[in-house]
């Protein structure tokens, strides 16, 4: 039951989100494995470009959770040149992020975060990439909604374990 209402509970993610998203980037990027701190990710470029100055014309982002205190996010930025991010593979595909709090994960809420956002991308960019590590079960998410891993993509990464790019097709 629990997991039906958050499931349901989604919005866009509007420019007053980004506090927001700097807490999920923490948790999508595994920052306290590495001792960080939320506030430490705006000085590592490699992070932050994937929440600074959220709200552009590229960005595109569902909020998951109840109204008055989300627990989740998923959201895309396209990430090109200097600024392009570990799953880049084109100048026209965006980079996918996605977090939810721990004491909500398993309850569906990531699958149905990723499901919209999907579906919301699809009028607007003919794929979407991301950069997972190979251990990470969200794999399973991923191969489930139809990403597909990029040939010769595998990487060593911050941890020095292999993390992949995988790419959804949307047309
Ligand atoms: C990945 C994540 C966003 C999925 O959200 P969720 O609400 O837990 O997802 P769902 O309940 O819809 O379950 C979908 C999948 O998420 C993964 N998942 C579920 N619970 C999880 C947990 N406690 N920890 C890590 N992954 C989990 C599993 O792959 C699950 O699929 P499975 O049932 O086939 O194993 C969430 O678990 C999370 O924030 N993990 C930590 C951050 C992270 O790794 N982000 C992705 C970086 S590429």
């Amino acid at each position: 039951m629990f997991g039906f209402v958050i499931s349901a509970s989604l919005r866009p993610a509007v420019t007053a989100d980004e506090p927001f998203l700097w807490e999920m980037l923490y948790e999508a990027s595994h920052a306290a494995d590495q001792g960080l701190t939320v506030a430490d990710l705006e000085t590592i470029p490699a992070l932050s470009r994937y929440v600074d100055g959220w709200g552009a014309g590229s960005d595109l982002g569902v909020i998951g959770g109840p109204a008055e205190s989300p627990c989740g996010a998923a959201w895309l930025r396209l990430l090109t040149g200097a600024d392009a991010g570990y799953g880049y593979v084109d100048d026209t595909t965006p980079e996918l992020a996605i977090a939810v709090a721990a004491p909500a994960r398993g309850t569906g809420l990531g699958t149905a975060m990723l499901e919209r956002l999907v579906a919301d991308a699809a009028g607007r960019y003919a794929a979407v990439s991301l950069s997972v590590r190979e251990e990470n079960p969200a794999r399973r998410l991923y191969q489930r909604l139809g990403f597909v891993d990029v040939d010769g993509s595998r990487i060593v990464n911050r941890a020095g374990t292999t993390s992949i790019t995988m790419v959804l097709p949307l047309r």
